[in-house]
């Protein structure tokens, strides 16, 4: 089976005997409803190529995996179905922007490797990045900080920007076109400097905030005491709903101090008012406001699992899982039955170097989290990369990239049938379709380095960006 590699792997691949010109042979396509919705079956034999679907999108992937086959190619049968319904990538825009052409050569990427969703990052501490035109200033005063300080990389000068909502709506069409939805994500409480910059007066102190410069989990959140922050969110949520069409829009949930709502006279009178036991709870209650909003809309929520300590959400949301250690997404998947996206930080995270999460690590993690009881409310994985020090497209495909296909495979091809010499191979043959794309990966020798130069990358990377503690604040 060497000469079909093809990325991420099909689930069953049967050879038919003899082998044919790829280039030379004809394609019919055809719907079978009885297949599934994303499961194709392609046949390529001398009398020509056939895809069977089960959807327009079915037969789509078949086409992608014909893509994938070149030149005098083995007959082949492929019968292929994901192991997960949701795979998906997340790409920070708010700590560093990248141009809609970048932006669209990942989405290519990813279609190429089934993948199925784009979770946009696009507003946080650094910058508001989404055109809001019921509240222009969000995006014209929100965007914009007065220099980058992420660890070793420092930027003098203003930086900011934002995408407007014909530029959103162009990635959402383009996405459309490949069978990818758009997922933006709104995060908050946290992580809201940018918007309290804007509107200091849906923060529980009302004083001047700035949009910040620098990593971390800042204080600074939104005020769940305050009505008229709810007035704004939903303002800029309704908007959001018009550019994004998603069943799911991610508002975020992770890393959200408590400090200010302990002293705050109008974050404590909800607790008192709406029979809560403390912050923690106060901050379920703030994410089932903002989950009953979605829903009047006829939508869904993703949540980062934090969101999850309080115990009050209900398993409409999907949660995502980054950092878990008390296994709080186990328990939403077990005792209630909930959906959880898996986008494990020490596995999944491309913003830290191979030295930190060497390829191998991130393509043997087992989408199915130790003590899962029922592998359907795995929902599916993500990779997501952060970008405070990543300043341009070649370092971002660099950090990606092979490490993006790992988990597009972990989403796609059954755990029994994955190995990673194998993984390693079929990629170098995918490298290809990358560099078609304009992506240019890692190069294998940076993939799984030896022991010792991942003690001394980590140092290495550890005392030059001493980036934000994970959780636990
Ligand atoms: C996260 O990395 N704070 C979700
Ligand atoms: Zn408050």
């Amino acid at each position: 089976m060497e000469r079909i590699n093809i990325v991420p792997k099909p689930n069953k691949t049967e050879l038919l005997g003899g082998e044919v010109e790829v280039a030379s042979l004809g394609v019919q396509t055809s719907l079978d409803p009885a297949l599934g919705s994303e499961e194709y079956i392609l046949t390529l034999d001398e009398s020509g190529v056939q895809i069977v679907g089960g959807s327009e999108q079915a037969i789509f992937y078949g086409r992608q995996t014909l893509a994938q086959l070149k030149g005098i190619c083995p007959c082949v049968k492929i019968t292929d179905k994901p192991a997960h319904g949701y795979r998906g990538f997340m790409l920070d825009c708010v700590r560093h922007m990248f141009s809609l052409d970048e932006i669209k050569k990942l989405i290519d990427a990813a279609a190429s490797l089934k993948m199925n969703a784009f979770h946009w990052h696009l507003t946080d501490d650094q910058g508001f990045r989404m055109w809001i035109d019921r509240r222009p200033s969000v995006a014209i005063e929100g965007s914009v900080r007065r220099a980058s300080e992420f660890g070793s990389l420092k930027e003098d000068g203003e930086y900011g920007g934002y995408y407007t909502s014909k530029q959103m709506k162009e990635i959402v069409d383009y996405c459309a076109e490949r069978y990818v939805t758009v997922i933006p994500e709104f995060d908050m409480p946290g992580h809201c400097s940018a918007l309290l910059h804007v509107y200091p007066q849906i923060g529980c102190k009302g004083t001047p905030v700035e949009v910040k410069t620098h990593q971390g989990i800042f204080p600074d959140v939104l005020c769940a005491g305050k009505d008229e922050t709810f007035e704004i969110i939903f303002d800029i949520l309704e908007e959001m709903l018009e550019i994004f069409p998603s069943e799911y829009i991610h508002i975020g949930g992770d890393e959200a101090p408590k400090k200010h709502w302990k002293t705050c006279p109008d974050c404590q009178r909800r607790i008192r008012q709406t029979g809560l036991k403390n912050e923690e709870e106060l901050q379920g209650w703030f994410t089932n406001e903002i989950i009953a909003f979605l829903k009047s809309k006829g939508r869904k929520a993703i949540v980062w699992n934090e969101s999850l300590k309080s115990g009050l959400i209900g398993k409409d949301a999907v949660v995502q899982m980054w950092m878990d250690p008390k296994n709080t997404c186990v328990d939403f998947a077990n005792k209630l039955g909930g959906k959880v996206i898996v986008s494990d930080f020490f596995h999944y995270y491309c913003d830290y170097p191979y030295e930190m999460t060497p390829l191998d690590k991130t393509y043997n993690y087992k989408s199915v989290l130790k003590g899962i009881k029922d592998s359907s409310t795995v929902y599916g994985v993500e990779v997501p990369i952060w970008t405070e020090f990543i300043n341009n497209f070649e370092r971002l495909n660099y950090m990606f990239f092979p490490r993006f296909a790992a988990v597009a495979e972990t989403g796609w091809t059954n755990e029994e049938n994955k190995n990673a010499a194998d993984f390693r191979r079929r990629f170098k043959s995918y490298s290809a379709t990358l560099s078609r794309i304009g992506i240019v990966a890692a190069p294998p020798h940076d993939w799984n380095p030896p022991a010792l130069s991942r003690a001394v990358g980590t140092l290495k990377f550890m005392n030059s960006n001493v980036r934000k503690k994970p959780e636990n604040k």
